[in-house]
């Protein structure tokens, strides 16, 4: 049978590695396909860096409108990113009856409900599997491997550039901006890392994991968002000493209210697997009703990861897209007429436990007054822990720091409760709180 013919759009890391590894591993994947899976087609505007990566077969322009015009390509991939450009050419992809593949973890966390529509109208598929956590297939998973269950919460690294500047933070006892620098000289970051650091990017991939969990619309706009850039080495030192390393975690968790979707840094028991997913890595814990946990970890971002997720849509996409529409797997998991409006809740209205950090005058009472105006909100306390005031400020200092985890409060409730201990006279400094999550099964 003729090989399905693709056309690629922008080839940057991801589209060379897509590329190479379809020619390197072509007679496995025909064998696994059912036919031959070729890259005919390539835009990109750097024509000739283009045609550099590619072989003389293969045409390269640079209007990727050409490509979607072309009536011999089957499948178009879109790895340009963004919400721009590349939105345009994804809709105008489905409305010429192209199959589309993309790693746009932004456009679909965003607009992805209107794309799927246009894509249900048209019959065609649109697959996403290198949108999140890279290599990991962790989009096949939750949609199929995991369909008999009711998914109960979802916590995942899901950001490698994060990820690999706090493990630096841990091991080298470093500040933030110290390892960001180091990590933007040595490829990790990016000159631009806002959406890394700020916790976006983690966040556009948990809410596609929110909406395949659940069967809910994707809901960008309701995620809960907040990065590491305040993080400091002392809370992670501390958070060391009290048994748990800090993870900035995208999370999912289904309540009786409603559905929790946030991102933020988290601490995590140093004893749970996902607590050991260091450097750049990422790791998804799933708890299903039936399942359990299931933890699922691998690279999050490459050239030849990411193209591993590439290709396994192509496969997918070729297997199927002769069958009925009906009898291809849902692109939100739940079929489109049986959604779910479960809402995503407020961020003050999520549960969770805290660490909060108070630099305080090391004076009779203060501790007292404290935990008063914690217990007055409700808030249960786990556990205190005070340095020696000579630590924290040096020989003679008069100023300490009190460590304290709390067990689950309301978010609203913790915020209420933090503006008055901020007020208090013997609290010197801003108040660090970071959320706490034991993930247990
Ligand atoms: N910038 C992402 C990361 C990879 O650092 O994990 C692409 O989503």
């Amino acid at each position: 049978m003729k090989a399905i013919q693709v056309g690629l759009l922008g080839i940057g890391t991801v589209g060379s590695g897509t590329y190479n590894v379809l020619q390197r591993n072509q007679e496995e994947i025909k064998r696994r396909a059912g036919r031959g899976i070729e890259i005919t087609m390539v835009a990109d505007l750097d024509v000739a860096r283009a045609q550099s990566l590619v072989g003389p077969g293969v045409q390269v322009v640079n209007d990727a409108r050409a490509v979607i015009a072309n009536p011999e390509i089957d499948i178009v991939i879109e790895l340009i990113g963004g919400y721009g450009i590349a939105k345009q050419l994804v809709l105008e992809a489905i409305a010429a009856g192209k199959h589309v593949v993309t790693a746009n973890k932004a456009l679909l966390a965003v607009h992805g409900t209107e794309i799927f529509a246009a894509a249900s109208v048209k019959g065609v598929m649109v697959a996403f599997e290198a949108a999140v956590a890279g290599g990991i297939p962790i989009i096949k998973a939750l949609r199929e491997g995991l369909t008999a269950n009711r998914i109960q919460w979802i916590a995942g690294i899901i950001n490698g550039t994060t990820n690999f500047i706090l493990s630096e933070m841990r091991d080298k006892g470093l500040d933030f901006d110290v390892v960001l620098k180091e990590a933007q000289r040595l490829g990790y970051a990016e000159a631009d890392p806002t959406f890394d650091i700020e916790g976006v990017d983690a966040a556009h991939k948990a809410t596609i994991l929110c909406s395949i969990a659940y069967g809910v619309p994707v809901q960008f706009d309701k995620a809960y968002v907040e990065g590491i850039t305040k993080l400091g080495a002392q809370d992670i030192r501390y958070a060391e000493q009290l048994g748990y390393r800090i993870k900035l975690l995208g999370i999912t968790k289904r309540t009786a209210k409603g559905i929790e979707l946030r991102v933020h840094p988290s601490l995590v028991p140093t004893k749970r697997l996902l607590a050991n997913v260091e450097g750049a890595m990422n790791a998804v814990v799933v708890n299903g009703d039936a399942v359990g946990t299931t933890l699922y970890y691998g690279k999050g971002a490459g050239s030849e990861p990411t193209a591993s997720a590439v290709i396994a849509d192509l496969v997918d996409i070729t297997r199927l897209h002769t069958a009925d529409p009906l009898h291809r797997v849902p692109h939100l998991a739940f079929q489109p007429d049986a959604m779910s409006n479960l809402p995503v809740l407020p961020m003050s209205e999520v549960v969770t436990s805290y660490y909060l950090r108070l630099r305080v005058a090391d004076q009779a009472g203060v501790l007292a007054k404290v935990t008063g105006i914690l217990a007055e909100a409700g808030i249960s306390i786990d556990a205190v822990l005070q340095r020696e005031a000579d630590e924290v400020g040096g020989e003679g200092s008069t100023q300490t720091d009190l460590i304290i985890l709390t067990h689950d409060a309301r978010e609203g409730t913790m915020n209420d409760a933090l503006l008055k201990l901020q007020a208090l006279p013997t609290v010197l400094a801003p108040i660090v709180r970071i959320r706490k999550e034991e993930l247990a099964g």
